[in-house]
């Protein structure tokens, strides 16, 4: 039986900021999220997330996750005194075994965990990593043998004690009843007079419990993030993971140092993603689909051959096989371009439907629209979709020619194969097949003339 500590009490003091800092976002989404998925993954009897000051905006954005218990720790002690608070919240028995994560490390993988549960021999494991520079890490005391004797912190070790380039990643598993007795047993007489949870290690030995060691697959995974400029740095480690993931599977990426995907993304084969692009939400790209660059795109599905160009924003939208948009198109929730439809530059489509091989190629607003196929709609026509209070249809049938500068007054349908003259304002139905146009005729007065300034 697994239970899972995340530990989230720490103040976060080096960030600045009103917010928690597992709060603050990963790849789109807080720190907390990236380790509970993780944690979950690992189908564990319990997760227990050990908050601080700043624990009810923790508790909030966590709301509706039903299998997590909150322990408080006011004021935060140390880590040994962190995981203490959990202790009650834990499931219990024989074979009760407890890993400790770090609310502040979101990028710890599952096989990694894995591996570190495989080591566990029952008493106490530890995720440990060598490092050429071990920094401020605790270090790892090892005995002539090689078992492991003790962590020491870096600020109570000694010169050669901090010579050693194995550290302490943070990351422990251990059987759950030794591990009460053990933080039962913890002082706080150190450098930083806080409880350790790294004493542990040391009480084990003692008990003549042995301590098991496994590392992490990478070195990224247990980077920790203490400063606005440490999450900058695992953002783009991050990124430069899922971009290498998605070149692995033939995705071209025009540079994956300038790529961020801040939900799920999944293409099919020979999909072209230019520089300075946004993913968010889920977004699938099929076979042949071409991103200009600077785009953003949400919860988005782009068919086979469908080409978005150069600062363009897809949020809540299809677009068909072959269609087309951009450059600067924005197309809105629930905008659908069926087959070979074109949308060009400074056009929004939204709740609306353009046909196969429609086009809408400047300056358009379409909103609460259903366009037929192989429509025409010229430059600034807009969806009058709006009275004040409730939105409209506009209905526009197959082969129909909207002339530039129209306003469609909705509720109006615009019949198959009609035309509309420039600048109309159509307040009643277009009739089919027939030229509905709405101006005063043109005159030219014979003789006027400018005034002229007096002299
Ligand atoms: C800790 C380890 C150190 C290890 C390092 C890895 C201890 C004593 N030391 O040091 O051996 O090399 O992590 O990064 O454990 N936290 C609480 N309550 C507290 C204190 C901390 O919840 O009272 C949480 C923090 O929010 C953070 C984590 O515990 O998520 C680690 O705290 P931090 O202060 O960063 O630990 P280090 O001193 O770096
Ligand atoms: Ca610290």
């Amino acid at each position: 039986m697994l239970n899972v500590v995340i530990l989230a009490a720490g103040q976060g003091k080096r960030m600045a900021s009103g917010l928690p800092k597992v709060l603050h976002p990963l790849a789109g989404r807080p720190m907390l999220f990236h380790v509970l998925d993780t944690a979950r993954a690992l189908s564990p009897a319990r997760i227990v997330v050990v908050v601080g000051k700043g624990g009810e905006a923790v508790r909030a954005a966590c709301a509706g996750q039903a299998d997590l218990a909150f322990a408080v720790q006011a004021p935060p002690q140390g880590t040994g005194h962190a995981v203490q608070q959990a202790l009650p919240a834990l499931a219990q028995g024989p074979g009760s075994h407890t890993l400790v994560l770090y609310g502040d490390v979101p990028l710890v993988q599952a096989s990694s965990l894995r591996a570190l549960l495989s080591a566990h021999q029952g008493g106490l494991s530890l995720l440990t990593q060598t490092l050429d520079d071990p920094a401020a890490y605790g270090r790892i005391v090892r005995d002539a043998q090689g078992g492991i004797r003790a962590i020491v912190e870096h600020r109570d070790a000694s010169a050669a004690q901090r010579a050693i380039t194995e550290v302490n990643t943070g990351i422990l598993v251990a059987d759950s009843a030794r591990l009460a007795d053990w933080l039962g047993r913890i002082g706080n007489q150190n450098a930083q007079q806080e409880y350790y949870l790294t004493d542990i290690a040391a009480l084990a030995v003692a008990d003549g419990v042995a301590v098991q060691a496994a590392q992490p697959a990478t070195d990224w995974e247990t980077l920790g993030v203490n400063s606005r400029a440490e999450q900058a740095r695992l953002e783009r480690v991050w990124q430069g993971e899922q971009a290498a993931r998605l070149m692995a599977q033939g995705v071209s990426l025009a540079d994956p140092a300038r790529f961020d995907l801040r939900g799920h993304l999944q293409c099919g084969p020979d999909v072209f993603i230019d520089v300075g692009c946004v993913f968010e939400g889920e977004v699938s790209l099929a076979e042949g689909v071409h991103i200009g660059p600077h785009c953003v795109l949400r919860n988005a599905r782009l068919e086979a051959g469908a080409r978005l160009e150069a600062f363009s924003h897809v949020d809540g939208a299809r677009m068909g096989p072959g269609s087309q948009a951009g450059p600067y198109a924005r197309l809105r929730p629930g905008a659908q371009l069926d087959e070979g439809a074109h949308v060009g530059n400074f056009v929004e489509i939204k709740n609306a439907r353009l046909g196969p091989g429609s086009k809408a190629s400047h300056l358009s607003y379409l909103g609460d629209a259903q366009i037929g196929a192989r429509v025409n709609i010229g430059a600034g026509t807009i969806t009058c979709n709006y009275d004040g209070v409730h939105k409209h249809v506009t209905r526009i049938e197959d082969d129909a020619f909207i002339g530039s500068d129209s306003q469609l007054v909705a509720p109006v349908t615009v019949g198959r194969g009609a035309t509309l003259g420039a600048g109309t304002t159509l307040v009643r139905d277009a009739p089919a097949g027939q030229l509905t146009l709405s101006r005063s005729a043109q005159k030219t007065i014979p003789g006027w003339s400018r005034p002229k300034p007096a002299s």
